[in-house]
């Protein structure tokens, strides 16, 4: 596991598992330096962010008036090193909606801390966003989750054995103890359910599991994932939404069905399947995110800038 210069945690804490920067505090000025450098790449300011998972960092190519803006050059932001993943921060518009697309993220099983994990949508705090779009791949439990099929995540199961509010809390970005009941924007949900009806994609909402990976599961933790009422599997984005509604942040969240889950086909699972099928889907994922869009920026409109960074206050 990589290790960090400023890192100032005591041996043995759960900061040593996770060697981070984050833990001792200052993130809220972290973010807002990670902010203001991207403020000063574009004039314009997003409401909307997309967290593009693998092969669907494609989207954030057709964004229009786009700066990209390399992780590796905004203070404080985590680097991707998963297979698929640009690494880059597009800002641009879609259909004349401003918008900040990450073209990939980074996981636990990457060995990055939760609190690292989930900067990103802390800079995304800091600049005003208001609603953010998780994309990932999942594996699928329910059965009618078939390969290829698009779900909207309508509640999750934390199963990573991290929560990335773990620690001191700053107020400024939320309450210690932050409510979970409404994860998912229901608004967001039945617009994107109704959308994918329209486009005849057969869109359906469903229960997403998240573990920590990064092997995938065994048939026999799919048959008890399945018992707690678990239809989707995947080792990504709940950190993002448990932070995102600490930050006020409404969330839309939505599954491509890369494969069967462990054990309900009679074969192995391959990384490879996973990045074929989301290659294959990605063009229905893309226009179900364009569709989708104007609702969102609409149902935002009306919200704020308070307190945000550079935002009138
Ligand atoms: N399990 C966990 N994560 C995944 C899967 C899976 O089957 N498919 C895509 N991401």
């Amino acid at each position: 596991m990589k290790k960090k210069p400023s890192r100032t945690a005591s041996p043995g804490s759960p900061s040593e598992r996770w060697p981070t920067v984050a833990v001792a505090g200052g993130e809220f000025e972290r973010a807002d330096e990670a902010a203001k450098y991207v403020f000063g790449q574009t004039r314009l300011r997003p409401k909307i962010a997309l967290v593009l998972g693998s092969g669907l960092g494609a989207f954030a190519d057709e964004f229009e008036d786009a700066v990209k803006i390399p992780y590796a050059t905004i203070p404080h932001f985590p680097q991707s090193t998963a297979i698929g993943h640009a690494g880059k921060l597009v800002i641009g518009k879609v259909d004349g909606i401003p918008v900040a697309g990450m073209q990939g993220r980074v996981h636990l099983y990457e060995g990055y801390s939760p609190k690292e994990i989930v900067f990103p949508i802390r800079v995304f705090a800091r600049m005003g966003v208001k609603a953010l779009i998780l994309t990932n791949a999942a594996g699928g439990i329910k059965r009618e989750f078939t390969q290829g099929r698009l779900v909207v995540i309508s509640d999750h199961i934390n199963l990573q054995g991290a929560n990335p509010l773990v620690g001191p809390n700053d107020e400024r970005f939320g309450p210690r103890f932050s409510d979970m009941s409404y994860a998912y924007d229901r608004r967001f949900r039945e617009m994107t359910v109704g959308e994918g009806n329209r486009m005849g994609l057969g869109v359906s909402e469903g229960v997403y599991a998240a573990l920590s990976g990064p092997s995938f599961e065994t048939p026999a933790e799919i048959r008890y994932l399945r018992g707690i009422g678990a239809d989707l599997v995947g080792m990504s984005t709940v950190p993002e939404v448990i932070t995102a509604c600490h930050c006020g942040i409404r969330v839309l969240g939505i599954s491509c069905v890369t494969n069967a889950a462990a054990g309900i086909l009679d074969q192995p699972l391959k990384h490879e399947e996973v990045l074929e099928t989301g290659e294959r889907v990605k063009g229905q994922f893309i226009s179900l995110l364009k569709a989708v869009l104007p609702g969102i920026a609409e149902s935002i409109a009306a919200i704020g800038d308070s307190g945000v960074f550079g935002g009138v206050s």
